[in-house]
């Protein structure tokens, strides 16, 4: 194995409708209109000698390294700002050329510390390969003139190092700031000799700096460098593989010494993230090994006894003897599962086929229940099929893009630069948010049109703005006409149209001005490719589904579905939350969505595996739960899923969880869940295993083994175990191999290989004959269900009330450094950007309680209370308060109630009426999660020990 080197062709190859060809070193070469001329030496194999170039910015021209000579022209123009004209003929060396180069090089090397046999980047650094490039061999100037070898060394950041030292002003670091990331956090400082990099006048810690890696990614030396570099030595050998946070699915080069990541470094050629990273998929990886990880199988016969360590086989040869009891004793339907939308879709895919063919029922749920359960619905009712409707690059044609209930800048950052490019490009904002989120207004951003609008109230804004698009004849009538149901278009158009779903009359329930409505509403219809992404805030709702399908609708009357720079779009949560759906982790759907009762589709199933498969839906999540208080509900098998941490009234579900007779937990910790659980089964992380994540867009990424399982088993070889101990049996020597199955049974995997999607480097569904390389944009000439469906979408407000004792609005997110329940980032350094979950509050709110900033203040709700410390915020409005769910000792589900989404279940986390008062002690649950985080996790010396 190798360390992969992508060619950096110095500035980027340009899209345009017509070429030009050029002679360079007497080679001709056509390149697109545009193109630098180092570009299309590039293409050719010529490296010109650069520094401050670099393909993934736009050229700056400042260290005068990559000059050539140009017949017919004067002077020796720089290679990366001169564009590639038709019929010039280039000389990229000859003895001028190699001359000046060598007195450029000579002036930076008189200004640069002599330690490159000491240097971290040994042997990595683009001003040493220069300097052996030019054959420089003296410094005429010597060293002792004035020089910058003092200057200081900023180590604040916990991931990289800005050593100002081996600086050499070649701003490649704050274009990438800029350009690539958007934040904008450095500054080149001073001019000529006195130029310097500046993170805003204070440290990399201290200043507006995201972590994102950018920076590091561009610098050409060992200035900015990663601290794991320094640690470890610089990599031998890299492979590709796909981020195991977020929905974006960012491609990295996870890049080796033996089986210890150095460091990932984001793929350039990742479709979904070209070349960018945020802070958790670039830095945060250290979780995997980290000392907490239980590698060890575990069983226990009751969850106030300590673990015993045994195993595998007699943790597997336990589970199933106890499930094989269990269903003997309380029936078939006694006994589920709930897949990981963490894990890939083999092992989502393996987890459900278990469950189905081994347990003999359809009780298989997903944490998709808790997110996006309604844009499945939604979208499919209204489209006709349950994933969102373009790829990210779509964006960038996008003249209008309307952001609700998401907060890109954290959750979905490295899709969020991308959208800021375009924003600063000039397409226009609408934020629906109740909070002011970092896009309203950041630098060179403002949104147009900020609705800061009550939570709970998405339908009554939504249907407000298609009220202004019906009624002010806005409509794509010649669109709704060819492409939708006419009739059901006339009935919605009808009921929108009428008074209650006015502007005027939604402003007494979503608290937004009428007038800012209207004009969101007329930028939505009139400001050409409008695009609607949403995430949690929409779908976390009594109305989620209502929600999904409003946006459907508006999206559909303004002809904004099938075309680029359009579309809905879900910004998924988990990184294979996607996948998990696709592979028929609901328990009314086999893969590719369709439903169980659908006979074709189950003969399929059942032919393929040899076991009858139930027509019944079976049991949700919740209804787990409820079931297990009742006593009807006895064993669950869950892998890589922490219910008692993210699943909604959390007393309720560990009353759900205790009353359980066996609960076998997969996972790479030993997390909330597994308190009560009487089978520990180790996980493997994603650098651990083979397989494949889908993303937002439908991508299907590889997922590439780098380390040996630390468990010893990959987690589909620990489900294929437990499936043959139960009895049915399973045989797959290599996860492409279930790949293959999954293609076979779903018609829109049909195309999906592991030997395409090397070839292809991913993939996005549907993938079949009709599609043979994927479908990068749903809907292009008609809907996937054929007309598209307009929905009637009343608004009907959550039964969760605010009133004199519980007066507040709770509502809850997730930010940049911490990932959902944080058992990966509270395990690295990301803690340093949040130690502590915490309620973000109006000052007007603050006043009012006495609340002072950094006060433990009590969140009461009508289902429990927590402490935790209090933010005071202007972000927020008055009324609403904000908390993030990241650390389990904050409890922040004790206070969300059990309302949920009509349709899906999905539960109603975005609103819970609280109130909020001073206090000094921890809450009743938070003492009694600090003593069970002790009596419930011991685990006994293992027996040779003992004996
Ligand atoms: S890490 Fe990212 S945000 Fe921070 S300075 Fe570098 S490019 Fe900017
Ligand atoms: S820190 Fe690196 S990228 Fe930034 S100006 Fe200095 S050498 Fe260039
Ligand atoms: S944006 Fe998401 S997928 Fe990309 S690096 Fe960050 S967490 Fe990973
Ligand atoms: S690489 Fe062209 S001027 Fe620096």
């Amino acid at each position: 194995m190798t360390l992969i080197c992508e060619l950096d062709t110095g500035t980027p190859i340009r899209v345009a409708d017509s070429t030009v060809t050029l002679t360079i070193d007497g080679q001709s070469v056509t390149v697109p209109r545009g193109t630098s001329i180092m570009a299309a030496a590039a293409t050719m194999g010529t490296q010109v000698p650069k520094l401050c170039a670099t393909d993934s910015l736009e050229p700056f021209g400042s260290c005068r390294l990559c000059i050539v000579q140009i017949e017919g022209r004067r002077g020796y123009p720089a290679s990366c700002t001169t564009p590639a004209e038709e019929g010039l003929v280039v000389h990229t060396e000859n003895a001028g050329i190699a001359k000046r180069r060598r007195g450029v090089m000579e002036l930076y090397i008189s200004d640069h510390p002599l330690d490159c046999l000491t240097c971290s980047a040994n042997g990595d650094c683009e001003l040493q390969d220069m300097a052996g490039k030019v054959g420089l061999r003296e410094v005429r100037y010597g060293y002792d003139g004035a020089n910058h070898l003092a200057a200081p060394k900023d180590e604040s950041n916990p991931y990289f190092t800005f050593e100002a030292s081996k600086c050499i002003a070649c701003s490649r670091c704050v274009r990438a700031c800029e350009d690539i990331q958007g934040t904008f956090a450095l500054t080149l400082e001073g001019r000529g000799f006195a130029s310097k990099i500046s993170a805003g006048g204070t440290d990399f810690m201290g200043s507006e700096c995201v972590s994102c890696g950018a920076c590091v990614q561009a610098c050409p030396t060992a200035t900015l460098n990663e601290k794991s570099v320094i640690a470890l030595g610089t990599p031998e050998h890299s492979v590709v593989t796909t981020c195991a946070y977020c929905g974006v699915g960012c491609s990295f080069k996870a890049e080796m010494k033996g089986e210890t990541v150095v460091r990932m470094v984001p793929y350039k050629d990742g479709k979904a993230n070209a070349g960018h990273s945020c802070v958790k998929g670039r830095f945060a990886f250290g979780y995997a090994t980290h000392k907490d990880r239980k590698t060890k199988p575990m069983i226990r016969a009751a969850i106030t006894d300590p673990w015993q360590e045994v195993s595998w086989d007699q943790a597997i040869a336990h589970a199933a003897s106890e499930f094989k009891r269990i269903q003997a004793r309380y029936g078939r339907d006694s006994v589920g599962g709930i897949t990981s939308s963490r894990c890939t879709n083999e092992e989502t895919f393996l987890v459900q086929k278990l469950i189905r063919g081994a347990f003999g029922n359809n009780n298989v749920d997903t944490c998709a229940r808790v997110c996006h359960s309604p844009t499945g619905y939604g979208l499919s009712a209204t489209l006709g099929t349950s994933a969102g409707t373009q790829d990210f690059a779509s964006v960038d044609h996008s003249d209008v893009i309307l952001v609700i209930g998401a907060n890109p800048t954290d959750g979905h950052p490295v899709f969020a630069s991308r959208m800021k490019r375009r924003l600063r490009a000039g397409a226009k904002l609408i934020v629906a948010d109740p909070r002011r989120i970092d896009l309203v207004r950041s630098p060179h951003i403002e949104a147009q049109h900020h609705l800061p609008l009550l939570p709970g109230t998405n339908v009554a804004l939504l249907n407000a703005m298609a009220h202004v698009v019906v009624t002010e004849g806005l409509v794509a009538e010649d669109y709704v006409r060819e492409r939708c149901d006419l009739a059901e278009f006339e009935s919605w158009a009808r009921f929108i149209a009428q008074e209650h779903n006015s502007p005027e009359a939604s402003e007494a329930l979503t608290g937004v001005p009428a007038a800012e409505v209207r004009a969101a509403a007329r930028l939505f219809a009139t400001g050409g490719n409008a695009a609607i992404y949403y995430g949690l805030g929409v779908t976390e709702h009594s109305q989620g589904t209502t929600t999904v399908m409003a946006m459907a609708n508006l999206a559909m009357a303004t002809g904004n579905i099938g075309k680029l720079g359009a579309g809905v779009n879900p910004l998924r949560g988990q990184n294979n939350v996607q996948g998990a759906c696709d592979m028929g982790s609901f328990p009314h759907e086999l893969t590719g969505y369709r439903h169980v009762s659908d006979d074709a589709a189950r003969e399929m199933f059942e032919s393929f595996w040899g076991v009858p498969i139930s027509a019944d839906p079976g049991l949700r999540i919740p209804n787990m739960l409820d079931d297990a208080v009742e006593g009807s509900f006895k064993a669950l098998y869950i892998q890589g899923e922490d219910i008692a941490q993210s699943d909604p009234d959390t007393q309720h579900v560990t009353a759900g969880l205790r009353a359980m007779e066996c609960i076998v937990v997969q996972d790479i910790f030993l997390n909330e869940t597994a308190k009560y659980a009487h089978v520990f089964l180790p996980g493997s992380s994603f650098l651990e295993k083979d397989g494949t994540f889908t993303n937002a867009e439908r991508r299907i990424n590889r997922v590439r083994k780098v380390m040996s399982p630390l468990g010893g088993l990959a987690d589909w070889e620990a489900t294929v175990a437990l499936s043959n101990a139960l009895g049915f049996p399973m045989s797959y020597g290599h996860p492409s191999e279930i790949m293959d199955e999954i293609a076979r049974l779903t018609p829109s995997f049909a195309g999906v290989s592991y030997a395409k999607l090397d070839a292809e480097g991913s993939l996005q569904w549907p993938c079949n004959e009709a599609a043979p390389l994927g479908t990068p944009m749903m809907h292009v000439d008609r809907f996937v269900r054929g007309k598209g469906r307009f929905m009637l979408t009343e608004f009907v407000p959550t039964e969760e009330r605010t009133g004199a004792l519980f007066p507040l609005i709770l509502t809850t997110g997730r930010i940049l450094s911490q990932y959902n329940v944080g058992a990966q980032t509270r395990r690295t350094e990301n803690s340093r950007w949040h130690e502590e979950d915490m309620l973000d509050i109006h000052p007007f709110d603050a006043e009012s309680r006495g609340v002072q900033d950094g006060d433990l203040v009590a969140l009461e709700s009508r289902s429990g209370d927590i402490a935790l410390r209090a933010r005071i915020s202007e972000r927020m409005q008055p009324g609403v308060v904000y908390t993030t769910f990241h650390h389990a000792k904050t409890g922040a589900n004790v206070i969300t109630t059990d309302f949920s989404d009509w349709a899906t279940n999905c539960p109603e986390y975005k609103v819970t009426a609280v109130q909020v008062r001073r206090t000094n002690r921890p809450s009743e649950w938070q003492a009694r999660f600090f003593d069970e985080d002790v009596s419930l996790t011991r685990i006994a010396a293992p027996l040779d020990a003992a004996e």
